[in-house]
């Protein structure tokens, strides 16, 4: 028997019908457009302003979607992962409430937290069960409401982010397909540049500490920007390189929106052409969890069987890497 590869089957997004735009920021903080679109390529952000609902309901649509467009049924899926940092609760997990809002019933669910690269994480984690032949069905999603946590007063975080959820099928085929090779990397080091202070186990939320703000992001921009760019481009460039990928040979790059300028940078620098990168940050805003799903899923139509396709991302934790498949219909 040949070996198993785990394929994306199917991709479906979800984001709220609220569009902030940088116009309405500019009447919240003292910003403008020409600065938000010039400096981070933004021009809106989808929020979800709806009373009660939260990042599970985001991921529900996208599932919800996801299972209707594969044909698959609540039955059939025997593991559901949600990459995000803005869980519903601290536990349970997301991906235990989206389930369980679904009427998923034979899934084992969890949620994976490695903040911007969290759904590269979670992908490259359910890929190993299916390869493994232990599961058939493996819905990854990657969802954050980051308007939970940010602090619409601070200009340098909130014009940013935005909420949305995406969702992937991964299932398992002989053919060449799918996922085939990932670079993952963490460095404690970046903690101090990206986070949020409140909310676990060492900082409570007492009333002296909520009143310090740091229960919304924190981010020094400069050295999370640069390390961005060189962590990307290094995973990029060693993972093209190990696969003998040449920018002629490779359909497209899908890179984690944070900024417009990281991702001219990072495809400047492994030597590939804007036109195959993957871009939707003028219309959702730095997504965290959310941002690989929904490239993919604006992107859909234009894919074909066999594209060769790297996702890449970085974020809070330091956390990075790259993962390289090849699409499968
Ligand atoms: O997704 C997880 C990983 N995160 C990232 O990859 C994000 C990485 N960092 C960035 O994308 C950028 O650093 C930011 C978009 C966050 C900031 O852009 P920057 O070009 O690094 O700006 P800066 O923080 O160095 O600030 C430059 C200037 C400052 O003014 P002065 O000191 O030069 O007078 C800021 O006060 O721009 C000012 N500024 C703003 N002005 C208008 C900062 N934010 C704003 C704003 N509107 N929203």
């Amino acid at each position: 028997m040949g070996k198993t590869y785990a394929a994306i089957t199917g991709v479906q997004g979800y984001v709220p019908d609220y569009i902030l735009t940088n116009a309405e920021l500019e009447t919240m903080v003292d910003t403008n457009d020409e600065w938000i679109r010039s400096r981070t390529g933004v021009e809106e952000r989808r929020i979800l302003k709806e009373p009660g609902k939260a990042t599970s309901d985001m991921g529900v649509e996208a599932v919800r979607g996801l299972l209707e467009k594969t044909g698959t049924s609540l039955d059939e899926v025997d593991m559901l992962i949600c990459a995000t940092v803005t869980a519903d609760y601290p536990f349970p997990d997301t991906a235990n409430l989206i389930s369980y809002k679904l009427g998923i019933k034979n899934a084992f669910c969890y949620d994976i937290n490695a903040a911007c690269s969290g759904f590269l994480f979670a992908l490259a984690t359910a890929a190993k069960f299916v390869e493994s032949g232990s599961h058939k069905k493996v819905v990854v999603v990657g969802a954050d409401m980051m308007s939970s946590i940010l602090d619409y007063t601070d200009r340098s975080t909130c014009i940013i982010f935005g909420d949305g959820a995406g969702a992937v099928m991964l299932e398992p085929t002989e053919e060449e397909v799918g996922i085939q090779d990932s670079i993952l990397k963490s460095d404690g080091v970046g903690s101090e540049y990206l986070h949020q202070k409140i909310g676990g186990s060492l900082n409570r939320p007492t009333p002296e500490n909520l009143a310090t703000g740091g229960q919304y992001v924190f981010q020094n921009g400069r050295p999370v920007f640069k390390a961005a760019v060189s962590g990307m481009s290094n995973v990029v460039g060693e993972l093209m390189k190990r696969n003998n990928l040449t920018a002629e040979n490779m359909a497209w790059l899908v890179p984690h929106q944070a900024n417009i300028r990281i991702i001219e940078a990072v495809s400047r620098m492994a030597d590939f052409p804007m036109e195959k990168v993957m871009v939707n940050i003028q219309k959702y805003g730095n997504t965290t969890a959310g941002t690989l799903p929904l490239c993919l899923w604006d992107y859909e139509d234009q894919l074909k069987k066999g594209d060769n396709i790297i996702l890449t991302a970085f974020g809070g934790g330091f956390t990075w890497g790259s993962l390289y498949l090849k699409w499968a219909y």
